[in-house]
């Protein structure tokens, strides 16, 4: 079966998700779509063969199996809305910038009968897929505690730091743990003068007396994106920019103050390629299991709570 694609939004992430998509077997490109002429000259030298337009209404006389939205936040509840009527639409995260219109987005897809996915990275890459076996298992014990740390991104001035990286944490932890936080606190502040706040220090409690500590800010000179995870019996490091060794498990006897070092090995495979090939089965499938369990209702949630 071979799906055919519409791509909006050919700007900083939209060519990653074309990459990803034309390197998969089960995508046929066949419009790209952006306001911007020079992005779209971009776009032409690459997928040569597609048709180019300016305003995505043009699609909608045109005969295609998937939507990916990668424009700016503020443009997604529009455009969803829009495309969920009449096929299935993938989109960037956040999916959109207030509880009400999530909830509005998840009946529409329910009632078109219409798939409706989010680009949450992280959450198909297999260092956490990794974690998640291990949390299952309860291969090192309790979770006691996790600390992340995510630091620079593009400066956005349509929705603030949690929204934008965030949402990369709270999708993670959604993942993994299947269930909202009990308790949030947080604060947040602008180091600079940018139009929304650009920092956020965040403590969560989940069930179990699992204690969560979040820090995202755009503004650092260093890329951040490292997670640590307290076990019982292991204290596991996720570095997402490590390209081999992106998880380190350290183990260590009692009464010892010397960790041993593990290296286990992952699944390497680009997370943009994972949630390409999700969303082909699904369609294929017609089941859609990690986002039908008001999976992006419950990020959001967080989110407005945070
Ligand atoms: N999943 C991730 O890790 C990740 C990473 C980066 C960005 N994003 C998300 O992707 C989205 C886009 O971010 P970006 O950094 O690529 O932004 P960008 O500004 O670089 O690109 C957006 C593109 O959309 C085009 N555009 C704007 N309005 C449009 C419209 N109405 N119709 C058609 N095209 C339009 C712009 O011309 C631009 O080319 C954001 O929601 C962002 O949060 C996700």
């Amino acid at each position: 079966m071979t799906l055919k694609v519409a791509i909006i939004g050919y700007g900083y992430w939209g060519p990653k998700l074309a990459r990803n998509i034309q390197n998969s077997n089960n995508f046929d490109i066949k419009f790209i779509i952006d306001t911007s002429i020079n992005n779209l000259n971009k776009a032409k030298k690459n997928f040569p063969l597609c048709q180019f337009y300016k305003d995505y209404r043009k699609l909608n006389s045109k005969k295609v199996d998937l939507v990916v939205i990668s424009t700016p936040t503020k443009t997604h509840f529009k455009m969803a809305n829009h495309f969920l009527n009449k096929t299935n639409v993938l989109i960037e995260k956040p999916l959109a910038l207030k509880l009400n219109d999530v909830v509005k987005l998840e009946k529409l897809s329910l009632r078109k009968k219409k798939k409706l996915f989010v680009d949450y990275p992280f959450i198909f890459s297999g260092s956490i897929k990794y974690l998640k076996d291990i949390i299952n298992q309860k291969k090192y014990g309790k979770l006691l505690e996790i600390e992340s740390f995510r630091e620079q991104a593009p400066i956005r001035n349509d929705a603030d730091v949690v929204w934008d990286l965030g949402v990369h944490d709270i999708s993670i932890l959604r993942y993994l743990l299947n269930t909202n936080p009990k308790k949030i606190k947080s604060v947040k502040y602008n180091t600079i003068k940018t139009k929304k706040k650009d920092t956020a220090y965040i403590n969560l409690e989940y069930k179990n007396n699992l204690k969560v500590f979040i820090k995202n800010s755009w503004i650092s000179p260093l890329k951040i994106r490292l997670i640590k995870f307290k076990f019982q019996k292991a204290i596991i490091i996720c570095d997402e920019n490590e390209p081999i060794y992106k998880l380190k498990v350290f183990t260590k006897k009692k009464l010892s103050s010397i960790y041993k070092l593990d290296l286990p090995e992952i699944d390497l495979s680009e997370p943009l390629f994972n949630l390409i090939n999700y969303v082909s089965k699904s369609i294929e499938t017609n089941k859609n299991k990690i986002f039908e369990k008001k999976f992006n209702i419950d990020v959001t949630k967080v989110l407005e709570r945070i």
